[in-house]
């Protein structure tokens, strides 16, 4: 594999809807890809208080670490009260104030989901606003924002064929941005 994608899911719960579309991209991705998911479980609110000097906890250094070691990044986010969710704006807050800010020119895919038929189009551009202010390097493009998501997922993957499709060729113009 030549390229590694991090894959970050906006819920914490044992069931999410966006953890089981993030579990379903090892499947979509093209040749060469791996993917590593990443977990924003213990990431604690943010608080300069928490840092001794300008050293964060280490859940955070381990993230920002291995956001900055990937190639590209995928988002997978649930939409609440048409924001994303305070998990991963706080995981976001903490990793635009880490040393060389790892979303910083980081190569990014968004895809949210909603169990509603807007799937979620809010909290994608809400995270397109705060990613575009630290320089992320979202890439252009529709949105994938998965609506009446429970209804595309069984047994804990997307069993959605157009989804899957479309899914897998943003998967591809991520790897063929970062391959150049
Ligand atoms: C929601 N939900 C929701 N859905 C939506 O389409 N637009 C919204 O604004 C909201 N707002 C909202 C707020 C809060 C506090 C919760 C808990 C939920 C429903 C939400 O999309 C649904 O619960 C998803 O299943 C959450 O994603 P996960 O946890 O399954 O990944």
């Amino acid at each position: 594999k030549d390229l590694i994608f991090a894959v970050i899911s906006g819920s914490l719960r044992k069931e999410s809807y966006s953890t089981k579309v993030a579990q379903s991209l090892a499947d979509l991705v093209p040749e060469g890809v791996a993917v590593e998911h990443l977990s924003i479980d213990d990431i604690p609110f943010y608080n300069e208080d928490l840092k001794s000097g300008d050293t964060s906890p280490d859940p955070v250094r381990t993230l920002a670490a291995k956001i900055k070691e990937a190639d590209g990044v995928v988002i997978c986010s649930p939409e609440y009260n048409r924001g994303t969710s305070g998990v991963l704006k706080n995981t976001i807050d903490w990793m635009s104030k880490e040393p060389n800010s790892p979303f910083s020119g980081k190569p990014t895919l968004i895809i949210t989901q909603s169990p509603s038929g807007t799937g979620g189009l809010c909290a994608q551009y809400d995270l397109r606003k705060m990613l575009s202010v630290i320089n992320t390097e979202i890439v252009p493009g529709f949105e994938i924002s998965i609506s009446s998501s429970p209804d595309k997922i069984n047994d804990g993957k997307l069993t959605h064929d157009n989804t899957k499709e479309f899914i897998a060729d943003n998967l591809s113009r991520l790897a063929n941005r970062i391959r150049g």
